[in-house]
């Protein structure tokens, strides 16, 4: 096998800890969204949660930016593994869908109100998009092992 480029390699890299940095938000929203409802539930705990799912919607979208740039992760499997192709353009097929939903999560957080049962049903929301960003980032984190973009064996 061809040795894969070493700005191929730091592409995978740097992709790997960006990952890492979405899943660490991720558990910090689900914990914060998952806080037991009523008291909790002040207009302090609305800006935060809108804080915090802001600047992941910022983080996203940079990161997505990143991948889909003609240096970036799609195009450096490409270039190594044509083969991959399939797999990549469904991958980023689901960047859209995904900004989209955070958009209109965060939209929508505006008329939710302080009701506890109004707040599991966001916390539901978010945990079903989480599923979904944490799918999306295993299927590209395989695409990096199968273009040989990342460190053998770093497992993430
Ligand atoms: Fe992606
Ligand atoms: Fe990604």
């Amino acid at each position: 096998m061809a040795t894969t480029s070493p700005s191929s390699q730091n592409a995978g890299r740097r992709v790997r800890h960006e990952h890492r940095n979405i899943r660490a938000a991720l558990r910090a929203i689900e914990a914060l969204l998952d806080r037991p409802g009523g008291a909790g539930h002040d207009a302090e705990f609305i800006g935060q949660a809108l804080e915090h799912l802001e600047g992941l919607a910022r983080d996203l979208a940079e990161h997505f930016a990143r991948e889909e740039a003609p240096e970036g992760i799609f195009a450096k499997a490409l270039a190594e593994a044509p083969r991959l192709e399939r797999r990549v353009l469904a991958v980023r097929e689901q960047h859209g869908p995904l900004g989209t939903e955070l958009e209109q999560m965060i939209a929508d957080m505006g008329h939710t109100g302080l009701a506890p049962d109004a707040w599991r049903k966001v916390a539901e929301r978010f945990r079903s998009f989480a599923e979904t960003l944490r799918s999306h980032e295993r299927a590209e984190g395989r695409i990096l092992t199968a273009a040989y973009l990342d460190d053998l064996g770093s497992g993430d």
